[in-house]
């Protein structure tokens, strides 16, 4: 079952951190900068600037047609939000997805800002589901089926009673953006690959306050809530490993709950 996918080396996993490194340090640079007032549009104008500075492919400008820098997806907008006229407020939330290619090697990740003054429902939703990747990144490892990644995020998040997207899910990543497996955020009814080392994996949880279900506006990509719930977003390339996923697009969390102000 895991014929197909992919194993890198150590020479081309280093290539690839140096890929997710760009990615990690675009997406950081423009949570940084946040602020209410700002554009989406400004968002992924600044996102060109940084793309520029840091002379590397965007993994996302034109693929499969789309037209943004990133993904900028504010509140109700799942993923695949397009930077344009629509204004960041204090209390919104900001989920920016960043992709580069290095040398032809890919990097792909995620994270949701709060910004200014955010419902404490709402800053649980961020930490849980920045915690739901961090529990799927520990199970990626030598040994270990897909499922055991897949099942952790759900298992994780299921208590807590938040809506699981199914609809856009993980993926393999080298040198392409989309690769073999497909990596749910929930245990699916089809059967997963069993791990190897050096397989490389986005695994990315979006999760909402209440529907699961999304749907796309008439642009094509914009995916919302069916329901208008707030969802949060957040994503890492990581290598498997022999004790657990080894992060290539390695930044400072951001939403545990201490740094939120909040319990779970
Ligand atoms: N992280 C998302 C994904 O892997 C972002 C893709 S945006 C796209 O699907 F434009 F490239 F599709
Ligand atoms: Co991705």
């Amino acid at each position: 079952m895991s014929d197909h996918i992919p194993t890198r080396n150590p020479g081309e996993i280093a290539k690839l951190r140096r890929a997710g490194e760009v990615s990690a340090r675009i997406l950081t640079e423009l949570a940084s900068a946040i602020h209410p007032g700002m554009t989406t549009g400004e968002v992924d104008a600044m996102a060109a600037d940084l793309f520029a500075r840091e002379k590397c492919g965007n993994a996302f400008f034109g693929y499969a047609g789309y037209p943004g820098q990133l993904c900028v997806s504010v509140n109700e907008v799942v993923v695949h939000g397009i930077g344009g006229s629509r204004v960041i407020r204090d209390g919104d939330i900001v989920s920016l997805d960043v992709g580069a290619i290095v040398d032809g090697w890919y990097g792909d990740n995620a994270l949701t800002v709060p910004v200014g003054t955010v419902r404490p429902e709402v800053l649980r939703l961020l930490a849980v589901t920045e915690e739901a990747l961090y529990r799927g990144i520990e199970q990626a490892k030598q040994g270990n089926n897909l499922v055991d990644v897949c099942g952790a995020i759900e298992d994780f998040v299921r208590p807590f009673g938040f809506g699981i997207v199914q609809d856009y899910v993980g993926h393999g990543v080298g040198r392409r953006l989309h690769e073999e497996p497909s990596v749910p955020n929930f245990r699916p009814h089809y059967r997963l690959p069993h791990l190897r080392r050096g397989m490389i994996l986005a695994i990315e949880p979006m999760i909402t306050l209440g529907s699961y279900r999304v749907r796309v506006l008439e642009d094509k990509w914009t995916a919302v809530t069916e329901d208008g719930s707030w969802a949060a977003h957040f994503e890492h390339t990581v290598a498997v490993g022999s004790h657990g996923g080894e992060i290539l697009t390695e930044r400072p969390r951001t939403a545990l709950p201490q740094q939120l102000g909040i319990t779970l």
